[in-house]
């Protein structure tokens, strides 16, 4: 069974108020009359809302790349869940590998952004992956599962339908090597069956599972045709208009 493809923009620390606004209506143009999949953009807190008016009427859906649990309060440097609602968001980016590895943000804190903004009505984009030394030390499965069963705890099976997965091997992710669509299909695999087990197959038949890491115009149609990879989440060419389009018009080959 096949789920409807998601391909989601990650722009991380890039845009300025203008470059924001011509290049999300250039994703606008380059999208126009794409009714069998969905795409997704997140930029940065500072440009939210003129995105999102850049974005009205282009069934685009925007995103956070990251979001607090709190409605509002003494929490510096973070934005809430209504915030991003009220800038036209309609998702937010959780767990990225960046947050896990440069601020060092830890499952359980994890966690509580993913209930966090479930609790708001926002759909967290949950990211997992493993690095290059537990790849190498046979570790991707344990490191995924905990990753998982961590971010996901607490989570009503209700409330499943909301969420959407990326397994974002933080190797792959900014330095030009992909997992190979095998490796990224085994985990994206394994990834459902935990599902499965946690929840139930309905729910595990319905999630999309996004992978993350080096998309390209050149690896995104092989990597779209695996049975379990139902979309991707894409840096650095999403910067891009040609190479995002590109991405965006995949042909599973
Ligand atoms: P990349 O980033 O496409 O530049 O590897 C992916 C991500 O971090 O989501």
């Amino acid at each position: 069974m096949k789920r409807r493809p998601l391909l989601a923009g990650n722009w991380k620390m890039h845009t300025t108020v203008l470059d924001a606004c011509h290049l999300a209506a250039d994703i606008a143009k380059s999208c126009s009359g794409l009714g069998d999949r969905d795409v997704l953009l997140a930029p940065p807190f500072t440009v939210l809302n003129q995105v999102a008016h850049m974005l009205a009427e282009s069934g685009i859906y925007l995103a956070a790349q990251n979001v607090c649990w709190e409605a509002q309060g003494a929490f510096t440097g973070e934005i809430s869940p209504l915030m991003v609602l009220d800038a036209g968001g309609v998702a937010a980016i959780v767990g990225h590998s960046e947050r896990r590895q440069i601020f060092h943000e830890d499952d359980v804190l994890i966690n509580k952004r993913v209930r966090g903004a479930l609790a708001f009505g926002l759909m967290p984009i949950f990211c997992v992956g493993e690095t290059l030394d537990e790849r190498e030390a046979g570790e991707t499965f344990t490191v995924v599962e905990r990753q998982i069963r961590a971010g996901l705890a607490g989570v009503v099976p209700g409330d499943m339908e909301h969420v959407i997965l990326a397994y974002e091997p933080v190797w792959a992710i900014g330095t030009g090597k992909t997992a190979s669509k095998e490796q990224a299909q085994e985990v994206h695999a394994f990834i459902r069956n935990l599902i499965v087990k946690m929840y139930e197959k309905n729910i595990a038949d319905q999630i999309r599972i996004l992978y993350g890491g080096s998309v390209k115009p050149d690896n995104i149609d092989a990597l779209m045709a695996q049975e379990d990879i139902d979309g991707a989440l894409v840096g650095g060419a999403a910067l891009d208009v040609e190479s995002f389009g590109r991405i965006i018009h995949f042909q599973e080959i």
